[in-house]
Parts: structure tokens; sequence; C-alpha cells
């Protein structure tokens, strides 16, 4: 991996239109690194770096935006799977078709952008795949679990990916951020219909996940993990942007039975 401090990298960030994968393209664009974002929508381009468009749901649109980087670029040094959409609602109000929404964006999407720039990095023999997962990945959250559950599964996903594609040069790793205040909760899923047996719980969990956002944190942090990430030889599996009782989870949930860890949760959230 051409992991030489101050090198000039070619990056794609999937989702570089706002939060976290914005401020990732701002960041690295401000460094000197050759930034691609991908964005759905149509518009005005940033200054520093350019929005390819891409929707990761679409193979097809997923190669041709990979495909405009690579011929613009010559090549795609680093891969930052940012793209990717939040889900609430009781399990048993989610339905199968929004599940696998919830799936086909967050680990289905990756999946096809892994699949189109890995030839490349193969044939350099090099490169860097950046997975942004979420705390979420190591627990089930309370009227979220499709969210945890694309997030764990894009965690397993590339610890298996890292080991076959490590004898080319090229390293998967993860990045867990914790709360960041962003626009992700404005367009999560939601089911048509809460059932009435879960609304009471269901309201007061929603209330004190929205009254978390006053402390989520700038996704700059997230940002500047990336960067740091990208300047090391030798990457780590994985990687936490988490502070204070949100990186404690963590450690609490590998420490704890699983019912006690469970109890504790719920205690946060009622
Ligand atoms: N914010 C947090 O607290 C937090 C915590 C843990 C993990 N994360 C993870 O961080 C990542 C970024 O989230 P965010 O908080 O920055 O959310 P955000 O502000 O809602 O941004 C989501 C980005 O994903 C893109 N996107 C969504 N669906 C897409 C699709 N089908 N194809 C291509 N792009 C798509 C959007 O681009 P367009 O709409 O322009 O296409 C947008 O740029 C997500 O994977 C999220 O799960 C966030």
């Amino acid at each position: 991996m051409s992991s030489t401090p101050g090198f000039v990298k070619v990056v794609l960030v999937t989702g570089g239109s706002s939060g976290i994968g914005e401020s990732i393209c701002k960041r690295l664009a401000a460094q000197g690194h050759r930034v691609y974002g991908t964005t759905r929508k149509a518009g005005e381009q940033p200054n520093g770096y350019r929005l390819v468009s891409m929707d990761i749901t679409d193979e097809a649109s997923v190669l041709r935006g990979v495909d405009e980087v690579l011929r613009e670029a010559g090549r795609i040094d680093v891969v930052v799977n940012n793209a990717g959409l939040g889900i609430q609602g009781p399990a048993e109000d989610i339905t199968p078709e929004m599940a696998l929404q919830l799936l086909d964006t967050n680990v289905l999407g990756a999946h096809r952008v892994c699949r189109a720039v890995l030839p490349g990095m193969r044939t350099r023999k090099a490169g860097l795949v950046i997975n942004i997962t979420s705390l979420a990945a190591n627990y089930g959250l309370p009227f979220r679990s499709f969210y945890s559950a694309s997030k764990a599964a894009l965690e397993r996903y590339t610890e298996a990916l890292h080991m076959e594609v490590a004898p080319f040069g090229i390293h998967a790793v993860t990045l867990q951020p914790g709360e960041y205040n962003t626009k992700i909760a404005t367009s999560r899923l939601r089911p048509a219909t809460i059932g009435e047996h879960y609304r009471k719980l269901y309201d007061r969990v929603m209330e004190v996940l929205g009254g978390s956002l006053h402390y989520s944190r700038d996704p700059d942090e997230v940002a500047v993990l990336v960067a740091k990430i990208m300047a090391t030889p030798r990457p780590k599996s994985a990687y936490y942007a988490a502070h204070g009782v949100q990186r404690l989870s963590v450690e609490l949930k590998k420490l704890l039975p699983g019912r006690r860890f469970q109890r504790m949760m719920m205690k946060h959230y009622q």
C-alpha cells in the first residue's frame, strides 16, 4: 500500500454529499488528496473535490461511477464505503421489503463498490478499503434491529474480505462511529404503522434517541480518523470513533453477561 505520508492518493468516498462522508471528502481534499465523493442527486459541485453520480443499490450505477473516476484519475487507492441508511421501528413491524432495502444499501451497497474497485487494486497490488459501520454493530439496539444487523454484517464481511485480499497488498478495515451530528435521523426508514402494543416503549426510546442529538459530535472527528488510517502502513482491523459511555459500551458488551447488558441498555433508553 502506498501509504507514505504526503503521498497524494485517489480516494472514493460513497455518500460524499452530507454528514460523515462530506466531512471525510473535505478533510482529505484539504490534505491534498484527489477526492471523489458520490451522490444520487444532481446539484452543484463542492469546492476541492468532485461528486460523481452513484446509487450503491444499482450495480450499473456503481460500475459507471467507478469507471468515471478511473478514466479521470487513472486509479483508486482508497475506498471509503460510507453511504448508508438508518431504520427505526419495532422488529415485528419491519416488513421484509423494508429490511431488504436497508441491507441492500448498508451491506450489498458496500459489496458492489468493493467488487468494482478490487480488480484495479489487485493489479496494482495496493489498496485500502475502509467500511464505515457503527458502534451498533456490537449489539442490538431496541427498535433499530436491522440497523444493528446490517452493520454487524458489514463488520464480518470486512474481516473475511481482508483475509482474502491481504495477499494482494490490500487492507480492509472497519471504522465504527458513535453518534455524530448528521442528517441520518431524517432519512431513517420507518414502518407505515407502529403496533399499539409497542407504542409507549417505542415513543420513549425514540425520545431518548432524539434527545441524544445534543451530545452527538462533529463528523470531522471521523474524517480525522480516516486520514490517520490512510497514513498507517499496516492498519488495524477495526477503529472506533466514539467517546465516553458510547466507547465504554463496546467493552461492557464483551464483559457483561448478555441479559445484564440488555437490561443496562434498556435502562439507558427508559
Ligand atoms: N451519524 C451517525 O451518528 C452515525 C453513527 C454510526 C454510523 N454512521 C454511518 O455513517 C455513514 C454516513 O452516515 P451520515 O450520518 O453521514 O448520514 P447522512 O448525513 O444521512 O448521509 C448519508 C449519505 O449516504 C448517501 N446514500 C444513502 N443511500 C445511498 C445510496 N443508495 N447510494 C448512494 N449513496 C447513498 C447519501 O447520499 P445522497 O443522498 O446524496 O445520494 C448521503 O451522502 C452511514 O453508513 C451511517 O450508517 C453514522
